[in-house]
């Protein structure tokens, strides 16, 4: 297939047809089995939404996850065996079509209180510098944060603070997460968690 010598640059530039393949490789792959048919609705408390993830971010992490770079988390494996053999034009297509899905924040209402602390530590604690206003506009290949599964955030934070994960640009982050105790982190996933 021609489209295997474009770079990822200009492949994700191609936009519109490629998340149409992408939309069926979600289905063909079982990706939906895990992350639900609309990428919003996991499978499982803990396994990550991906419904309007910048799609640069989200190869990356299919890239990280198939060479091993990335195998903290829940079911490392099971996503490994998943993208073994996923093309990287196929992981781009596969992206593009997340990105254009609409972002589901938590069903259930959080906790007013905490979400209005999580909301201020989210600013003075700097995570607003590097994933954007209210976790939706990322700088670089960061990920974006709002509405995503409050178990989930909470899970990479202490992750990437502890050193289980250090795949991608990780270490920019690492130093930034010693200034939170775990009560914080809890605040901030439950914000992030509940952004609209
Ligand atoms: C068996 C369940 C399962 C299947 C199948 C699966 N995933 Fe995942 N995926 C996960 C879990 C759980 C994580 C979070 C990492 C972990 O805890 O292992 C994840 C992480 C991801 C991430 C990184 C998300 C982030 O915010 O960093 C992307 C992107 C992703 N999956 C895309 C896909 C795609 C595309 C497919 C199909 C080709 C797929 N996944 C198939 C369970 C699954
Ligand atoms: C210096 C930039 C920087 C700062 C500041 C920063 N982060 Fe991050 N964060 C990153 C990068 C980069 C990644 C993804 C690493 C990769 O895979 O490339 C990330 C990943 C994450 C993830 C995992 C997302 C996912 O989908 O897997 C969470 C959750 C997160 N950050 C929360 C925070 C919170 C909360 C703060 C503030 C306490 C914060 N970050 C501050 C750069 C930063």
């Amino acid at each position: 297939m021609r489209l295997v010598y474009l770079t990822v640059a200009a492949l994700l530039a191609a936009g519109p047809v490629l998340a149409a393949d992408g939309k069926a490789l979600f289905e063909e792959k079982g990706c939906n089995a895990c992350h639900g048919d609309d990428a919003a609705t996991p499978l499982d408390k803990g396994y990550p939404k991906l419904a309007g993830q910048k799609a640069v971010y989200a190869v990356n992490q299919l890239k990280d996850i198939k060479s091993g770079a990335r195998a903290n988390g829940l079911v490392p494996d099971t996503m490994k065996a998943v993208v073994e053999d996923l093309p990287e034009a196929d992981m781009v297509a596969l992206a593009a079509y997340i990105e254009t899905l609409p972002a589901k924040p938590a069903a259930k209402p959080g906790n007013p209180t905490k979400i209005a602390e999580g909301k201020k530590l989210y600013m003075t604690k700097t995570c607003i510098a590097c994933h954007g206003r209210e976790g939706g506009k990322p700088i670089q290949a960061y990920p974006k944060l709002a509405g995503q599964e409050k178990s989930y955030l909470l899970a990479q934070m202490k992750d990437i603070q502890s050193g289980k994960r250090t795949n991608g640009a990780s270490n920019a982050m690492q130093p930034v997460m010693h200034l939170t105790s775990d009560k914080e982190k809890d605040a901030i996933a439950e914000f992030l968690a509940n952004v609209k």
